[in-house]
């Protein structure tokens, strides 16, 4: 993601690996807390509970591209105990502060949190990513993911029985809102949102990336699987007026310009004049913005009786 791929930093890209910063990932981290889907929480909550073996030990779960561990923190109240987290990223810093969040966590019995810090690539999609895991979680990280490595986790994933639950992956909406919440589209919004689009499909370390497309590759394969797949709408929605958001719209506006600038580098003026009139709706109270986000949760299908 980037800072307005609703997720990278604001400014520059260091291609092809994305680095984010703690700060925008704590910015975004009530917003996402608001907009994720509770339902899907609870079924995979559900499931963590009577899967086979929920009497054996605790709950092995991995958390890919876990950040500073605003997934952990969303997830571990609300997921049965005790719980064995596998927090996995190439970023050490962020990787540090997710662990120091994880050390204040407790389940939802009460339960202090078993931790395992593995700072490494995602790639290849191996036993040192996996093992041990009933459960999978990957927050906002699939846009940043090529579609061999999505499909080589599904698969994965699938042949350990694994259940997936992988939030709030762009679908490619954005749009800005008016006072009264309607959505607002003039034709240097399409002209941006399509150069941002394309530049999302750059290679972010993990081979050309899926982008907005990630919902939908990552359904299929889940489906592909044999996985019963559910899914939930998740948008951010940041309505006209509140402050306590702008920081927020702020950056993405701002990544949003850096990205269709880096794409097309001829258009500086224009774009320029487009950022200064959306920042000053922002700025002044009459703008709002709605992000398109989508969440899934896959569960394998029960074993067979006597298998
Ligand atoms: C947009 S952030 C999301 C962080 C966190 N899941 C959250 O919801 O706040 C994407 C995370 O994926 C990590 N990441 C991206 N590509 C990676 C790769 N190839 N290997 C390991 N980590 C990666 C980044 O360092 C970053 O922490």
């Amino acid at each position: 993601m980037i800072a307005p791929e609703h997720d990278r930093l604001p400014a520059g890209t260091t291609s092809p690996q994305e680095h984010f910063s703690a700060d925008w990932l704590s910015l975004r981290q009530r917003l996402d807390g608001r907009s994720r889907s509770h339902c899907l929480t609870g079924l995979a909550a559900e499931w963590l509970a009577a899967r086979p073996g929920a009497h054996g030990g605790p709950c092995g779960i991995v958390d890919l591209g876990c950040g500073s561990g605003s997934n952990l923190r969303f997830l571990a109240p609300r997921l049965p105990g005790p719980q064995r987290w596998r927090l996995v990223d190439h970023d050490p810093t962020l990787l540090a502060l997710a662990r120091r969040h994880a050390a204040t966590l407790r389940d939802a019995s009460g339960a202090r949190l078993a931790i395992e810090a593995r700072c490494r690539d995602l790639s290849p999609v191996d036993d040192g990513l996996l093992e041990g895991a009933d459960l999978v979680v990957a927050s906002a990280l699939f846009d940043l993911v090529s579609r061999p490595w999505a499909e080589a986790l599904v698969a994965a994933s699938a042949a350990r029985h694994q259940a997936l639950l992988f939030t709030l992956s762009v679908d490619g909406d954005w749009a800005f809102l008016d006072a009264t919440g309607e959505r607002l589209e003039d034709d240097e919004d399409a002209a941006v949102r399509a150069l941002f689009q394309a530049h999302q499909c750059r290679d972010k370390g993990l081979g050309p990336a899926l982008g907005s497309d990630a919902p939908a590759v990552l359904a299929a394969a889940m489906a592909d699987a044999g996985y019963r797949v559910e899914s939930a709408a998740t948008p951010w929605h940041l309505a006209a007026g509140e402050p306590e958001h702008r920081p927020l719209a702020e950056q993405l506006l701002q990544g949003w310009h850096d990205a269709a600038l880096e794409q097309a580098p001829g258009e500086q003026a224009r774009l320029q004049r487009w950022h200064l009139r959306r920042l000053d709706g922002l700025a002044s109270g009459v703008l709002g913005l709605t992000v398109g986000h989508r969440d899934l949760l896959a569960l394998p299908p029960l074993p067979a009786r006597g298998a």
